[in-house]
């Protein structure tokens, strides 16, 4: 038999911002997967890495005062922790600002080029004169040609949906200084995509893509292939074009090459032969889980890439859907766009897991997290049914038998039943139909709940004569629970690992051919999985929307949320609105996300913590006139103790906008 090789990536998280619930259906689906072939003896190898380049991360840094180095160092560290906390074990995480990675973006680049697949001509695009740097359409902003809507960004309008290029808004400004952009000719260099139509048909159409997937590019491809832009000029942070002094290769050319860079990092480290899970001719089989939106690059650009420059191409790309919260949205106004980190300060990640895997199929289909349906579907399926198979027997093995599991196996065709599972629960995983392997599992453990109902030991202990019975009853049920966590092992690595402490027994391969454990000594049962505290949930809520009042971040956030539920009058004049000065503002020590404030209110002096550091320089601020509700009761914080709020408005990062009064407003007044 041929031994498997494979090498699997999930798309490379941008470093500019926190890993969410979103991000992790993917890592999550992607890691049971692995994690399965692996427990199957598939040599098997999952790499990863942080996607650092472009301007969105170089204003980042520009802004919080530090190197893109520095802060992608940082970011790096935060998503492998989230990464490492949830179970996602990769085999390698590492960097696109790499050197591997920046060996084979030249690599790949100059085998196009020498073949005759890049191309270069003049294009004119927008420009800050005051920043010095070409706009990408998202840092351009205006009003909409259509409708004319204020405040949209330069590719497409919020408001009507209309999309057009920047240079038709209206009064556009940059996003970064304010200024009138000017429009700047430069050399750009172009991928020729259209090159390998024939072979991207054919490699669309081959079993490579789900089907609505490949149906989809057919319909992309019937439109023609057209040019791609991969090169930006500088400033930008990223890799230099080999030959192209002061241009870059756009973040999306190098960004799949990661996956190769971070695989190399680890053939090095370990000594593997890289060529044999690369080279033109490799069995290997190489597998990327990415999202929807990102299936254009991985499923044309990518392919074309590699097969032009003489390197294979993936064996299959499997992409997932969208996560909507309680069926809408992630939105950070209800508090429902959660951190890794936030989730991870509440509740146990194998919750997630175990919700995620039941909820995902093979397709390109949305999953919905629903609070009350994730709480349900943990207590009653892993606390109800699996765990509590070994509770329920653990204790009679433990007091009337010292710990001994029985020497024989009271029902070896429940035993069997449970074995013979084995193919299709393996099918299931295989074939990433995880929600389908997480219900026959379910119905195996329904079966186990049901053979200990029928046979009663608690009935059994109290019953003269009953002592042998009792025995083989119980080890039945422990071994029933045994194949149940060898089953759930890929989803729930630590509650198996903990049921593998307490059967005493080393770590499970995957559901074969096994025997009962019989005459074998199990140790003290403790709790493997406790029920979901749903006021952890409120917890987590309310702490995503903290975050948003502390930080309100990421140039994505939505920009108008729906007007907030009325307030009478009364309520209103409880505020106390005054203008305020800033006489100080400084940067705080360990928060990437606040400025300390120092303001005077007239006739007292406040100290304000403001999570505005993303979009303002301290300096910039002193002297400034702005609005605080001053008699909001004091919030002790970690860096001290914020007796106010200052105003601002806007979706985040550097677009977050302090409110000023006229001229003519002194420190004290009051707003009205
Ligand atoms: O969409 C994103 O967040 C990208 N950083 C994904 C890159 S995947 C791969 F191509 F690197
Ligand atoms: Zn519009």
């Amino acid at each position: 038999m041929l031994t498997r090789k494979v090498l699997v990536t999930s798309a490379l998280p941008y470093a500019n911002g926190p890993i969410h619930l979103g991000h992790l259906v993917e890592y999550i689906q992607t890691d049971i997967w692995v994690r399965f072939q692996k427990q199957r003896g598939v040599r098997c190898y999952y790499v990863c890495a942080d996607d650092t380049h472009g301007t969105p991360i170089m204003l980042r840094a520009d802004r919080e005062g530090i190197t893109p180095e520095a802060l992608i160092e940082r970011i790096g560290k935060e998503h492998l922790a989230d990464f490492i906390e949830f179970g996602v074990a990769f085999d390698n995480y590492h960097s696109t600002h790499s050197e591997e990675n920046k060996v084979f973006s030249s690599l790949i680049y100059t085998r196009l080029r020498d073949a005759g697949h890049i191309s270069s001509r003049t294009i004119t695009q927008a420009y800050d004169p005051v920043k010095e740097m070409f706009l990408p359409d998202r840092f351009i902003k205006g009003e909409c040609p259509k409708c004319g809507a204020k405040d949209q960004y330069g590719d497409s309008c919020e408001a009507c949906g209309a999309t057009y290029s920047p240079t038709e808004l209206k009064n556009a400004v940059s996003a970064i200084s304010g200024e009138k952009p000017i429009e700047k000719e430069s050399v750009h260099y172009f991928f020729n995509l259209a090159d390998f139509t024939d072979m991207l048909t054919d490699w669309t159409t081959a079993g490579h893509l789900q089907t609505e997937v490949s149906n989809k590019l057919a319909e992309w491809l019937a439109g023609g292939l057209q040019q791609w832009d991969i090169s930006r000029d500088a400033p930008y942070f990223g890799f230099e074009i080999p030959d192209a002094p002061g241009k870059y290769f756009y973040v999306w050319l190098d960004a799949p090459i990661g996956y190769m860079a971070s695989f190399k990092n680890l053939c090095d480290r370990e000594g593997l032969d890289f060529n044999e899970f690369w080279g033109k001719d490799s069995d290997a089989e190489l597998y990327h889980f990415i999202g929807k939106d990102i299936i254009y690059f991985h499923a044309l650009f990518w392919p074309a890439m590699l097969h032009g420059a003489h390197l294979r191409t993936p064996t299959a790309i499997f992409a997932h859907g969208f996560l909507t919260v309680n069926g809408e949205k992630m939105s950070k106004s209800r508090g429902t766009f959660i951190t890794a980190r936030t989730y991870l300060e509440h509740l146990n990640p194998e919750y997630l897991r175990y919700y995620f895997a039941a909820k995902l199929g093979a397709g390109v289909d949305d999953i919905d997290l629903n609070f009350d349906d994730f709480s349900q579907r943990v207590n009653s399926d892993l606390v109800g049914k699996v765990v509590n198979i070994a509770s329920r027997c653990s204790g009679f093995i433990a007091k009337r038998f010292s710990g001994l599991l029985s020497g024989h196996c009271a029902e070896p065709e429940l035993f069997a039943a449970f074995i013979i599972a084995n193919a299709s629960v393996a099918d299931y995983f295989e074939t990433r139909e995880f929600g389908k392997a997480m219900r026959e599992i379910m119905a195996l453990a329904d079966k186990a709940n049901q053979y200990i109902d029928e046979k009663k030991p608690w009935l059994l202990a109290k019953e003269e004569g009953k002592e042998q019975e009792l025995h083989e009853v119980c080890t039945m049920g422990i071994n029933l629970f045994r194949l149940l966590a060898a089953y759930l092992k890929p989803v729930l690595p630590v509650l198996a690992g903990a049921a593998e402490s307490f059967l005493n027994i080393g770590p499970q391969a995957w559901v074969a051919d096994m025997q009962p454990l019989l005459n074998h000594r199990i140790n003290e049962f403790k709790p493997l999985m406790t029920r979901v505290d749903a006021d952890k949930i409120t917890a987590i809520v309310e702490a995503s929307k903290e975050n948003l009042e502390k930080t309100i971040d990421g140039p994505r956030a939505k920009q108008f949320e729906p007007i907030a539920d009325t307030i009478d009058f009364n309520d209103f004049a409880k505020l106390d609105l005054r203008i305020a000065k800033i006489t100080k503002a400084s940067h705080v020590e360990g928060s990437d996300k606040l400025l300390q404030l120092t303001v005077d209110i007239g006739d007292e002096t406040r100290n304000i913590f403001s999570g505005i550091k993303s979009a303002y320089q301290p300096e910039e601020l002193e002297g400034r006139l702005t609005l605080v509700i001053a008699n909001l009761a004091p919030r002790k914080m970690r860096f001290g103790v914020s007796e106010g709020m200052v105003l601002a408005a806007g979706p985040g990062e550097q677009e977050i906008w302090l409110l000023s009064p006229d001229d003519g407003a002194v420190a004290g007044m009051r707003v009205k």
